[in-house]
């Protein structure tokens, strides 16, 4: 189960919910919940994001139309809407990708790695996923993504997103952290004309920065308005960047290098150990709590709840007042079950990260995929998710009004 830190629980009356629920999606897995290793490269890996593949209930087909080597573990697929209609999202915001691989649907979460506005071609986004050890998707996606693809795609999702146009945004991320903040500056630095932007990305070796002449090329375009600082721990001989692992020190260090005067927003994305010390440096500088915004990702164990559920099982969904009734079968998801029987309850991410599915259990019970998005007083409340949740009792589920 995910725990939320202290930390978070006070900037529960400083930041919307939404913000809560990205900085519990906890990025290259959760303690005790790592995703399953990989077992299987073959033609059935293979054959899973092919052009013949069904699509998922609720799922949104997109082919892929580039596929770029952004670094030896990294990749860029461009993807586009196969009808012409365009893909729209907000800098930030991510794209769940549902992946059959040897029969078993695995989500996982990418961000768009750039402005809805510069995408190319107009209309479509840009998901660039990184290698994770173990991880069956990334792996899968680096290793035989091809042009022609048809992906499944939910979203996009998530409020890791720049409101209004703050003065400074202060841009720290590690690894494949630095994906959704390459579009956060992207966008900031051609929108808002009054905002500078500190991006501070960290890295092992020179070879795992992504999108290094990209970052390079829009500091050399924004020489006053983007502070831009590469650290490395693993630096060259004639490195002139920041040295060390991004941990609280290094964070410490590397703020105090630069202005931060004006009322600054932080977005902090990156692997679970840098953000914690991201969080600690940020807190013993005294920056409110309520300025930090963090993107965690992490993968739901579906074979947990799967395992508990039993046969098929009536649900009754009330949605504005109107009772729907559908069967939960096993080995569906109540979000599955209601998209495949046409009623029409709310989702975005369906990987129980964004809390878009949220309903309240009034009768009967429910087992949920752990880790996911839902707080210790939506639990208490009788909320849950019914993307990663599963009838084990006829059940009725009440969405909120809005
Ligand atoms: S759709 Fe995002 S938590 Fe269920």
């Amino acid at each position: 189960m995910v725990k939320r830190s202290p930390w978070i629980e006070r900037a529960r009356g400083l930041i919307p919910s939404q913000w809560l629920r990205d900085a519990r999606m906890v990025l290259d897995g959760l303690a005790g919940h790592p995703p399953p290793p990989f077992t299987s490269r073959g033609t059935a890996d293979r054959a899973a994001s092919s052009p013949s593949a069904a699509s998922l209930p609720g799922a949104r087909p997109l082919k892929v139309a580039a596929v770029v080597r952004e670094t030896p573990d990294a990749v860029s697929l461009t993807l586009v809407d196969p009808r012409g209609a365009a893909i729209a999202w907000r800098p930030g915001q991510f794209f769940t990708l549902a992946i059959r691989l040897n029969g078993e649907v695995l989500r996982r979460a990418y961000s768009a790695s750039l402005p809805m506005e510069e995408a190319q071609p107009p209309g479509s986004v840009r998901l660039t996923i990184k290698r994770v050890s173990g991880g069956r998707v990334s792996q899968h996606l680096n290793e035989h993504a091809a042009v022609g693809d048809l992906l499944d795609v939910f979203g996009p999702s998530g409020s890791f997103v720049v409101e209004g146009a703050p003065p400074l945004l202060v841009l720290l991320g590690g690894g494949s952290g630095v994906t959704p903040l390459v579009a956060i500056a992207r966008d900031a630095l051609s929108r808002l004309p009054d905002t500078r932007v500190v991006f501070v990305v960290g890295n092992r070796s020179i070879g795992d920065i992504l999108f290094r002449e990209e970052l390079d090329a829009l500091a050399a375009r924004h020489p006053t308005r983007l502070t831009l600082r590469h650290v490395l721990s693993d630096p060259p001989g004639e490195w002139v960047g920041g040295e060390g692992m991004l941990d609280e020190a290094t964070t410490a260090r590397e703020l105090d290098r630069v202005s931060l005067e004006g009322d600054a927003e932080y977005f902090v994305c990156g692997p679970a150990p840098m953000m914690d010390a991201v969080r600690s440096a940020l807190r013993a500088r005294g920056v409110e709590e309520g300025r930090v915004r963090e993107e965690r990702f992490s993968s739901p164990v579906h074979s947990v709840a799967a395992a508990d559920a039993g046969g098929d099982v009536p649900v009754t969904a009330v949605l504005r007042g109107r009772r729907y009734a559908l069967v939960n079968r096993a080995h569906e998801t109540v979000l599955e079950s209601a998209l495949r029987q046409d009623v029409p309850v709310p989702y975005s991410c369906t990987m129980g990260g964004c809390g878009a599915c949220r309903m309240k259990l009034l009768e009967g019970a429910m087992t949920l995929e752990e880790p996911n998005c839902l707080t210790a007083e939506e639990r208490s409340e009788g909320y849950v998710l019914t993307c990663i949740g599963r009838a084990t009792q006829a059940c009725v589920l009440e969405a909120d009004p809005s």
